[in-house]
């Protein structure tokens, strides 16, 4: 049975750690804000295996004027899990949270490698690229919702 549910910051560790902060210490995988209550942290379960999540963080961009936006952080599938429809699963989950707390728009930083996989689901690349120190390339992409 595939599920997603609310899950608290320190659960989604299980899979921040291996796939986003590989060979890091745990103390990586915290984000700051993760705990605030307009944080909202969800995990997509494969029966009781926890195989994917994302975090949702009420913040706003500096480029963009809108009310109500907010970030998608900590996007992740394990491995074992990839290319079977949970990380858009997850994607369209957190899109459904966002619009519950009137969201209007969604950003976030994505790494190079994932721009293609949040394209297919609508988002664009607004600005250049740039540099994460220690992870790597990263584009500023957004959505209206
Ligand atoms: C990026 C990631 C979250 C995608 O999750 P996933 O569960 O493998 O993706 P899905 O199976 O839901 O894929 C949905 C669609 O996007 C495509 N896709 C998935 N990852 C892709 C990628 N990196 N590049 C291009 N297309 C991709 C899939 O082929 C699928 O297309 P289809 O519907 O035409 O078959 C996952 O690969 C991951 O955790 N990667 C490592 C961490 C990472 O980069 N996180 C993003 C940080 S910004």
């Amino acid at each position: 049975m595939i599920f997603v549910k609310k899950i608290n910051s320190t659960t989604t560790f299980q899979v921040r750690q291996p796939v986003l902060r590989p060979g890091k210490p745990i103390e990586s995988c915290i984000f700051e804000g993760d705990d605030l209550e307009t944080t909202t942290h969800l995990g997509l379960y494969n029966n009781s295996k926890l195989a994917g999540i994302v975090s949702i963080f009420a913040s706003c961009h500096k480029l963009f004027p809108q009310v109500g936006q907010f970030q998608l952080r900590g996007m992740a599938v394990l491995d074992e899990f990839q290319k079977k429809g949970y990380g858009e699963r997850l994607v369209s989950e957190a899109e459904v949270c966002i619009k519950e707390q009137n969201g209007s728009l969604i950003w976030f930083n994505a790494r190079e490698a994932a721009v293609d996989f949040y394209k297919k689901m609508g988002y664009e690349i607004v600005g250049d690229a740039f540099d994460i120190p220690t992870i790597g390339i990263h584009f500023v992409m957004r959505k209206m919702v």
